[in-house]
């Protein structure tokens, strides 16, 4: 019989749970789709006794994921902690160290260190993959490598933190202050454990970049990602944005303009009737835009258990059937250094602002927002009962620096009250 592909799992929580469950119990399935059999070698984490829904018992124990990496009887590494440095970074640097593939979910390694780590996976001939990184159960790095890689990429949007889909679509459908959907989805354990992560933007931020890089053919560059979160979004703004047609999605996207790479992940407004509106709850989207191909929509469950492993169960397989793929989709040597392009596309945006109910207070507005060169689509002045009136705008296409120069002119004025909140409108 063919040598079975034998694995090494660091990192036993949900998703290293789900893999030890896919190999148990799928055996035959992936000898079957690898043309080998694929086995548990041994595992790490940091606690032993606790209860995993799975045994272990056939598989040797290491306290230590470093020592794990450098066993002779491992063939992959598959590195499930998390974490950008610390054990999961000097573990997948042993594996690589000594002639073991790697496959990883780990986004924010990869974001920070994701150049290194590949440029040491090709001198050594090894094999560093990371499906799972990136929209948990959605196959896009795969679609991205594989089925568009005859496309100029043109653009890549995506979805990419459930938990802030499924906060900023609760609050639409539930009525709910922010706040109150956060401790919910607290308590429903959504959260990661640093929450900022999930809503400031930065767990998605970190796959756009992955996404940005085997798009673009760049090195990642997750410092020139422009971040911003889900924390100042209202369920006035929410409201408000339905009134006018337009949902409220933390979007990241991605593209190559003149002016250099643009990446950025930040609430923006997305038609309601788009696939993007229509995303619900935790679920995760990534649109990917070729010359060729045009638009490759792709859905589905951006974390969790079963999704989650069965991601890093493709990139096992591959490796197993000996497709042997660069972490980036061409060669880490070849990567570009991609300049980066801050705020480079024009755009509509939506302005909320709280405006002094007296005469001429819309005029000051108008003249600044005039004054940068920016031209209003559309207005609405709500119904109101104190001294201030809250007031929509949403703009003809304009770019963030004539917008930020607007917005600067606006508190200077003596009739905003507070700063007014701006949203990109991403056409899609
Ligand atoms: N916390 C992430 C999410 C999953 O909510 O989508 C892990 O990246």
């Amino acid at each position: 019989m063919t040598e079975p592909l034998r694995i090494g799992i660091a990192g036993l929580g949900t998703v290293g749970a789900g893999v030890v469950k896919i190999v148990r119990q799928k055996a035959n399935l992936l000898a079957a789709r690898a043309g080998r059999p694929v086995a548990i070698t041994a595992v790490s984490a940091r606690t032993r006794d606790k209860d995993r829904g799975v045994s272990l018992n056939d598989y040797t124990w290491e306290d230590d994921p470093v020592a794990l990496a450098r066993r002779d009887d491992i063939d992959v590494f598959v590195e499930l902690m998390g974490g950008s440095d610390g054990p999961a970074k000097a573990a997948t640097e042993a594996a690589i160290a000594t002639g073991k593939d790697v496959v990883t979910a780990n986004k924010a390694m990869l974001a920070h260190h994701g150049q290194a780590l590949a440029e040491a996976a090709e001198d050594a001939g090894r094999v560093l993959r990371f499906e799972a990184a990136v929209a948990g159960g959605i196959p896009v790095v795969k679609a991205l490598t594989e089925g568009l890689a005859g496309n100029d990429v043109t653009r890549v949007m995506g979805v990419m933190n459930g938990t802030c889909n499924y906060i900023l679509t609760r609050m639409q459908s539930a009525g709910l202050p922010y706040e109150a959907v956060f401790d919910e989805a607290n308590s429903l354990g959504f959260l990661e454990a640093d929450p900022t992560l999930d809503v400031g933007g930065i767990d998605a931020g970190h796959k756009l970049a992955l996404l940005a890089s085997v798009a673009f053919g760049t090195r990642v560059d997750f410092g020139s990602v422009e971040l911003e979160g889900i924390e100042q979004i209202t369920i006035a703004d929410i409201r408000h944005a339905a009134d006018m047609g337009f949902r409220i999605k933390l979007l990241g996207v991605s593209q190559m303009t003149g002016r250099g790479l643009e990446q950025r992940m930040s609430p923006c407004l997305v038609p309601e009737n788009s696939p993007l509106g229509q995303l619900e709850g935790g679920t995760n989207m990534c649109v990917l835009e070729g010359d060729m191909v045009e638009q490759v929509v792709l859905r589905g469950p951006g974390a969790g258990e079963g999704p989650t492993a069965s991601a890093v169960m493709a990139d096992v397989i591959d490796i197993a059937r000996g497709t042997r793929l660069s972490t980036f989709g061409q060669s880490a040597a070849t990567l570009s250094h991609a300049r980066p392009a801050k705020a480079a596309t024009p755009a509509p945006f939506y302005l909320r602002m709280a405006l002094d109910d007296k005469p001429g207070a819309l005029a000051k507005v108008a003249t600044v927002l005039g004054e940068a060169g920016i031209s209003i689509d559309r207005m609405r002045q709500y119904r109101h009962d104190d001294s201030t009136a809250p007031v929509l705008i949403v703009t003809h296409k304009t770019t963030r620096n004539a917008l930020d120069s607007a917005l600067a002119a606006m508190s200077r004025l003596d009739v905003v009250d507070g700063t007014p909140v701006a949203l990109r409108i991403e056409t899609v």
